[in-house]
């Protein structure tokens, strides 16, 4: 068997390709964004998602094909992840023809790719391929093309047969294999690719893509006989290295390497232990990286659940690892430093991902703080060799996130172990009520008029652009409790859809709008419009008079002054994006909006809270650009061009061919620019004012703007304005002169309370100085021990203050008092020299609260408890002293 392999880089693979199937004539795509086009995927996971309604012969291309090397991610392997083969994000070559090249094309070249000396040069010996069972045509063109025949294997379906999702373009495939040689097999006399050893690799899947495959199983041919291969970069990487590891290959390497400086381990290929800690974050670091990069931002739900799991699975191994600290932007940086080049996204967006992984490890590093915590006082609770509750490792997998792995790990280092049977048994019980609210939800989604009218009728034309009033409207449809009905009666509540129509359905956080549908003896009441399925627009409201017929005219009108408010916020609403954007960073990317008449909320991506200053800077760049009266430019371009004009689109938003571009101004650069389907004022002016009137937080990564313009804002001041006048009334002053007295009352104010207090304390505060004098001198620091009667809880604190400030640095006390109550209450605390020589605020605490009935504990510095039995005050100070050994 030949041995010699030529080394290449992962970049000079990935150029090599993309260079020979371009010169083969295939056209060079770009890899597109992990958000898929196709609804049916919630993840890009080939290079062939892309190009899906090529396969399906919806477009059509002029090149015979195209090439691209694709970013993917598969996540149904996540528990895998860590042995040599397996990854969450990964790059795949592809080559790809609808109907352009053949068959016949796609394995005579991917031979010459594999073998020829100025590309792979893998020597022939060393490949191996596999067919679908029953595929003579392979066979016979591997044969043709080079391949020893008994080289190659027939498989079945489940290794063979390839789709990208559970419906969609599919078909048999074909495999390239490299033997890795025989001291990597199994030594079984069967062994051949397709056994689980680990001799044969495969790492180039040619598809032969000729099937549809429908909702219902079906699966009609496609317009043409397709191509569609994949190569796994990080494998031939590997392979090209003389490496027998996905994460031996040149770019994982070097995040493996970060692993090892941050937690000072080795690496040593194993997949076990802190080496597949070392895989695990290099892998989900950099899939967590390019997801944020791609617009994916952490959730509880679809792709951001992915990120927040893959994200979180990568910090508890850093902590595996005893990694101190946050530590994934560092893994981000070296993302950035050795894929950068290749996916700009990732620098494009460089603070907006740094900016999320530190928020999203620091509250996930909090939640195992706590969870750390919980877990150590139960530990302490069991004996030596018992097993920690499975319920305590359900609650801390439940309630505070925490990986049972994690648990585990740290029940074992302190030679304890988990009780995983009941642990199993909560898992399931969740499971089983979990599906059982999926059950209910399916139920309530099963009947539904809107897909079948979206079915049946044109999407809804919008003049509303221009018109407040469309005459001669057609009603196409009337929706009523659900049901698609043909009359409706004076009285009833329906949901009416026009073959055109001025109503602005709700969309991109702008509110749907009210008005009225009227004929002769005929009027609904529109209180809402929305959108249905199908672009239909459903005008929501109550048939107030008449009967109202499909195929009925109507004229239908909008509630003009209430669109003219909703239109002002609109605009307001860009202005403010875009002086987010120059405020606070190009990072700001818009997490969602509400343009209502009465107010407008901007939710954006930013990780502290706005100062005041900013504030004010953002409140004036918009009204800048309202006082200058700039008229809106609304156009409508193609999508490439839109983007190259710098129009903001929504990050991770889906758009489609020609889109509206809404600029402030008809200069080159406006103020604002953006791809928006709203409506808007015609000139800034019109929005008149602009306030903010809250700024806050949504979610780790996420600021909430609210706002008012116009009316609104005027309103807002005047409120603002009677609030103060009130204020100055009451404190009988000016209103200029509010603050001035303010300041003068609270200065009168704490001057009283410091008079009412040393004449309450008075007493105390003598037996506070007796008991400092008798202070009891423990060496290292002096101790104060005393019963103070009548000083409430919260008060004994103060009493240690004073102790310190007399005492100094080495000292300590412990109290105890018996309230007007009857309740006893407990204090004991240190300074850091009196816990250095020993003193423990907790333990002291917790062997006195025994005594008097009571529980409480604490750290070694403070602890404080309460009791009921006063009677055993006295016993329970001896046993303090006992406790610190006085
Ligand atoms: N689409 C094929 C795969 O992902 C090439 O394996």
């Amino acid at each position: 068997m030949s041995t010699s392999i030529k080394y290449m880089t992962t970049a000079q693979i990935r150029k090599d390709f993309l260079d020979f199937f371009e010169e083969k004539g295939c056209k060079r795509y770009p890899s597109s964004s992990l958000i898929p086009e196709d609804p049916s995927l919630l993840l890009a996971n080939a290079g062939m998602n892309q190009f899906k309604e090529y396969y399906q012969g919806l477009k059509t291309m002029r090149e015979i094909g195209a090439c691209s090397c694709q970013k993917c991610l598969r996540t149904n392997d996540i528990d895998n992840i860590g042995d040599s083969r397996h990854l969450s994000f990964f790059e795949m070559l592809g080559n790809f023809a609808f109907g352009g090249y053949t068959k016949e094309d796609a394995i005579h070249w991917a031979l010459e790719f594999c073998t020829a000396p100025e590309h792979l040069g893998l020597p022939l010996d060393r490949l191996y391929f596999t067919v679908f069972t029953d595929d003579d045509e392979s066979i016979a063109l591997w044969t043709k093309y080079g391949a020893d025949p008994t080289h190659i294997t027939r498989l079945g379906e489940e290794d063979n047969f390839w789709a990208a999702g559970p419906t969609g373009p599919c078909g048999p495939c074909s495999e390239i294999y490299f033997d890795q040689g025989e001291e990597f097999g199994c030594g079984e006399p069967d062994c051949a690719p397709g056994c689980d050893c680990d001799r044969y690799l495969e790492f180039w899947n040619l598809v032969f893509t000729q099937y549809d495959r429908q909702e219902d199983g079906s699966m009609p041919e496609l317009p043409h006989r397709n191509v569609d291969t994949g190569m796994g970069l990080e494998r031939i990487s590997a392979i090209m290295q003389g490496q027998h590891s996905n994460y031996e290959g040149d770019v994982l390497r070097s995040l493996l390497g970060v692993g090892e400086k941050l937690s000072g381990k080795t690496y040593g290929g194993k997949a076990t232990g802190a080496d597949r800690s070392l895989r695990i974050i290099a892998d989900h670091s950099r899939a967590v990286t390019f997801m944020i990069g791609d617009g994916i931002l952490p959730s509880n739900e679809g792709r951001g659940y992915i990120l927040r799991r893959l994200l979180r699975r990568a910090v508890y191994h850093g902590r595996l690892l005893g990694i101190e600290g946050a530590f994934l932007t560092q893994y981000a940086q070296e993302v950035r430093a050795i894929m950068g080049d290749v996916y700009p996204a990732l620098v494009q967006n460089a603070a907006l991902i740094d900016g999320i992984v530190s928020a999203e490890e620091e509250r996930f590093n909090a939640t195992l703080d706590k969870g750390e915590a919980l877990l150590e006082a139960e530990l302490d609770k069991i004996a030596e060799g018992e097993q920690l509750p499975g319920e305590v490792a359900f609650t801390l997998h439940d309630t505070y996130g925490f990986p049972v792995d994690l648990t585990r790990e740290i029940c074992e280092n302190r030679g304890a172990s988990i009780e995983m049977a009941a642990f199993e048994a909560a898992m399931e019980d969740q499971r089983e009520r979990a599906r059982a609210a999926a059950n209910r939800d399916a139920w309530g989604a099963f009947h539904n008029a809107w897909t079948t009218l979206s079915g049946e009728l044109p999407a809804t034309e919008f003049c509303g652009y221009d018109e407040d009033v469309a005459e001669g409207a057609r009603v196409l449809a009337i929706v009523r409790d659900g049901e698609s009905v043909g009359v409706a009666e004076q009285g009833d509540e329906v949901q009416v859809v026009l073959d055109r129509t001025p109503f602005y359905a709700e969309m991109g956080g702008q509110v749907g709008d009210t008005g009225t549908l009227a004929a002769e003896g005929v009027l609904v009441d529109v209180n809402d419009t929305t959108h249905q399925e199908g672009d239909l627009y459903a005008h929501v409201g109550t048939l107030v008079e008449g009967t109202l017929r499909v195929g009925d005219v109507v004229r239908a009108a909008i509630e003009r002054g209430r669109r003219e408010l909703i239109r002002r916020n609109h605009t307001a609403t860009h202005l403010l994006d875009a002086a987010l954007k120059i405020v606070l960073g190009e990072h700001v990317s818009q997490a969602g909006s509400l343009v209502a008449p009465e107010r407008l909320r901007f939710d954006f991506t930013h990780f502290e809270a706005l100062s005041s200053e900013e504030l004010a800077r953002i409140e004036g760049l918009v009204n800048a650009e309202i006082f200058a009266a700039e008229p809106i430019v609304t156009q409508v371009m193609g999508i490439d061009e839109a983007r190259a004009s710098g129009a903001v689109a929504l990050f991770g938003e889906k758009y489609g061919d020609v889109v509206r571009v809404v600029s402030t101004g008809a200069s080159d650069k406006p103020f604002s620019r953006e791809l928006c389907g709203g409506t808007h004022a015609r000139n800034t002016a019109e929005v008149g004012l602009f306030k903010i009137v809250s700024e806050g937080s949504v979610g780790a990564n996420a600021r909430r703007i609210e706002a008012v313009t116009s009316v609104g804002a005027i309103s807002f001041l005047d409120e603002r304005l009677a609030e103060l006048d009130a204020v100055a009334n009451a404190l009988k002053c000016r209103p200029v002169d509010v603050m001035a007295r303010l300041v003068q009352l609270q200065h009168e104010v704490r001057e009283a309370q410091k008079k009412i207090a040393e004449a309450l304390t008075g007493g105390s505060s003598n037996k506070v100085a007796e008991a400092i004098a008798g202070a009891l001198d423990m060496g290292a620091y002096k101790l104060v021990c005393a019963r103070l009667d009548g000083v409430g809880g919260k008060d004994l604190r103060g009493v240690w203050d004073t102790v310190r400030d007399k005492l100094g640095l080495s000292c300590a006390c412990v109290l105890a008092s018996v309230g007007e109550d009857g309740k006893v209450a407990l204090l004991a605390a240190g300074t850091d020299t009196a816990v250095k020589a020993g003193f423990n605020a907790g333990d002291v605490v917790r062997a006195m609260a025994p005594l008097v009935g009571g529980r409480g504990g604490g750290r070694p510095n403070m602890a404080q408890a309460g009791g009921r039995d006063a009677s055993g005050v006295d016993e329970a100070l001896e046993a303090a002293k006992t406790a610190v050994g006085a």
